[in-house]
């Protein structure tokens, strides 16, 4: 088993809500699928979380603000014990993922915005359009990956991980390589070169998060 293709948990702690979980080194990747009128009440804890649907409505509330989550369209970020709660609106099954990490994710006092809308752009690495948001401990973009094309070589200063959310993908993370699809991520750690390619004829959205490496930080 590699640690750049992480066998994910499944947990279930409560009737309403199925986790598959992945632990990447010290970030934890949580794939959520939510039934409708699930609740979660306000909590905190030290490590800094973030949040995205996948489909679906839910009603965030970070640090007592709150705000409408739609699929694709916004993240909410709680740091360092924050809290953070959320109501689901859908009559459907929700599907979102959420990612923790032990990180003190208010350097210099600066407190990031509860909900972070993300904006349409072009991937610089890949050529690819995207959405895009960033805060002070993370960096999401979701790309679509064009029919048949590749994700070029890179190595980075940041660690990354990667959720794809439809069709199939080959990535090649250091000397492994895997087949990902739905349910299965990748993790690059700080200085890892990673590469991948599409051999579907349909376009694949990818979502992409960075995150600063402790290593590189403490080097
Ligand atoms: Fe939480």
């Amino acid at each position: 088993m590699s640690i750049f293709f992480p066998v994910p948990r499944t947990i279930k702690t409560r009737s309403d809500l199925e986790l598959t979980v992945f632990q990447c080194q010290e970030i934890v990747i949580q794939l959520a699928e939510i039934m409708p009128g699930a609740i979660f009440e306000p909590h905190q804890h030290p490590e800094s979380q973030m949040g995205m649907l996948f489909s679906g409505c839910v009603e965030i509330n970070v640090n007592g603000k709150k705000a409408i989550l739609e699929p694709f369209q916004q993240v909410y970020v709680a740091g360092t014990n924050i809290p953070h709660g959320s109501v689901i609106l859908s009559e459907e099954t929700v599907l979102g993922f959420e990612m923790k990490y032990l990180i003190g994710s208010q350097l210099d006092d600066h407190i990031d915005e509860p909900i972070l809308s993300l904006q349409p752009t072009i991937d610089k690495t890949t050529g690819f359009p995207c959405k895009f948001g960033a805060c002070s401990w993370f960096q999401i973009a979701i790309l679509e990956i064009p029919a048949n094309e590749q994700l070029p070589k890179c190595t980075t200063t940041t660690e990354e991980i990667g959720i794809i959310l439809n069709e199939q993908i080959m990535m090649k993370v250091g000397e492994s390589e895997k087949l990902l699809e739905y349910g299965s991520i990748y993790y690059a750690p700080a200085g890892v070169s990673h590469s991948g390619y599409s051999t579907s004829d349909k376009t694949i959205s990818l979502i992409r998060v960075s995150l600063p490496s402790y290593s590189h930080l403490f080097a």
